[in-house]
């Protein structure tokens, strides 16, 4: 350990949006500048305890453990190194998070994508997998339950009991990613599935986001962790989404063997997070107190729900007739069906960028990159509101360009 005597920075003051001040005192600066434990600063660590406990109260049925990591990738990418010899199955929903398909690589799991409906893994279709994975050991199931990346699917309580029934029968860990769990547009009336023929009803939607102890959420569906009877989920949290990336925190919440090792895997290769990030975190928490934390979700919450509203409203105006669409249900994101196109690597990657449009082709989402997919995936989270009308109908006139591109290719093909 360094001298503490030698550190430059003495302390310092932050400022919340509520006009609320943090002060790290020079005591605490001295701790959040020193090394800490591979687990992470244990006083952020058992901050982090108390608020699952309070938000999932995971069944007592075995000890956990909590453990900081950078990010929620990092988690993921530590759990996937653990968990996966090369060869080893892995079954995930389809389309995915790309960011664990990179990770799947780079272990050369043998990779088993189940389709999604518009609640997340299909259970029949994960059984059937399973069945015809006689030759190689199914490690794991990856699911991104809440506001999915890329479609913006909710998976609902029994779709997740059933897929824990189903973990549980073949003896699966299951990986809940979920850093958009606050991020979730529960509504009265709810009419989760639209077309261009069912038309839009965007009427009374009232956010149904009380305080409700153990889940934070009235309605909202229990996390894979609230229903681990038997010690088999792997949750991943993250504050990128909630608070803020660039400071790199999240959490995983784990069977405590599972802890320890990736504890001794922190250990062995980047000592521990970063502490002040971690310091400055436990303080906003410690200054919102429980409620404070919650109202500040609620806020982040609204604030994209008003987003995605106004840009499915954009999206009705200019895409009807062009896309199918499914109504997000949390997260950040729009995932829409190209009608008339094969594949959207042209319209994402040439059409719309030279139009200033960024969207994102179907295609990075498929554990096989290069198979033809008809979808694109919208953000509404950073878009400035005011832009979203123009965005979408520029977005509209180059997926017209590319519908008659595929409509003449067809005509001279014949
Ligand atoms: C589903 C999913 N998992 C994990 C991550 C990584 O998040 P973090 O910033 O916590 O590493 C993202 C980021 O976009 C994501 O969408």
């Amino acid at each position: 350990m360094p001298n503490p005597s030698t550190f430059p920075v003495l302390e310092a003051t932050f400022t919340l949006k509520e006009s609320h001040r943090i002060n790290i005192t020079p005591q605490l600066m001295a701790q959040a500048l020193q090394y800490s434990l591979s687990s992470g600063f244990p006083p952020f660590v058992a901050q982090l305890e108390e608020l699952t406990e309070k938000i999932h109260a995971p069944p007592d049925v075995c000890e956990r453990q909590v453990v900081v990591t950078v990010g929620s990738e990092h988690g993921l990418s530590m759990a996937c190194g653990m968990l996966i010899n090369p060869g080893d199955a892995v079954l995930f929903q389809e389309p995915t998070y790309p960011g664990l398909l990179a990770l799947l690589d780079n272990v050369q799991a043998h990779l088993i994508p189940i389709r999604s409906d518009s609640q997340g893994v299909i259970p029949s279709l994960l059984r059937v997998a399973l069945d015809q994975c006689t030759d190689r050991r199914a490690k794991f199931i990856y699911v991104n339950p809440s506001g999915s990346n890329p479609t913006g699917v909710l998976m609902r309580e029994a779709r997740r009991r059933e897929i824990y029934s189903i973990a549980s029968e073949y003896d699966l860990l299951i990986l809940e990613d979920d850093p958009y769990h606050y991020i979730q547009f529960m509504e009265e009336n709810s009419v989760s599935v639209r077309s261009r023929e069912a038309g839009l009803r965007m009427t009374n939607r009232r956010l149904k986001y009380r305080h409700h102890e153990p889940q934070l959420l009235q309605e909202v569906p229990p996390s894979f962790l609230s229903l681990d009877t038997e010690g088999r989920v792997l949750r991943f949290d993250s504050f990128s989404k909630t608070v803020a990336p660039g400071l790199r925190v999240g959490y995983v919440t784990v069977p405590k063997p599972i802890g320890e090792k990736l504890v001794l895997d922190i250990l062995d290769n980047i000592l521990h997070a970063s502490v002040l990030p971690q310091v400055i975190l436990r303080e906003v928490l410690k200054t919102w107190g429980h409620e404070g934390y919650l109202q500040h979700m609620r806020a982040v919450c609204e604030l994209y729900r008003r987003q995605r509203d106004i840009m499915v409203e954009a999206v009705d105006r200019h895409l009807n007739n062009l896309c199918e669409w499914t109504v997000p249900d949390g997260g950040f994101y729009i995932w829409l069906k190209v009608l008339g196109v094969k594949d959207t690597k042209t319209l994402a990657m040439k059409r719309g960028l030279e139009k200033g449009v960024l969207v994102v082709p179907g295609a990075g989402f498929l554990a096989d990159g290069n198979q033809p997919s008809p979808y694109i995936r919208l953000a509404y989270s950073v878009i400035n509101p005011d832009n979203m009308d123009k965005a979408i109908k520029l977005l509209a006139e180059a997926i017209r360009e590319e519908q008659e591109e595929y409509r003449s290719c067809k005509t001279s093909s014949t």
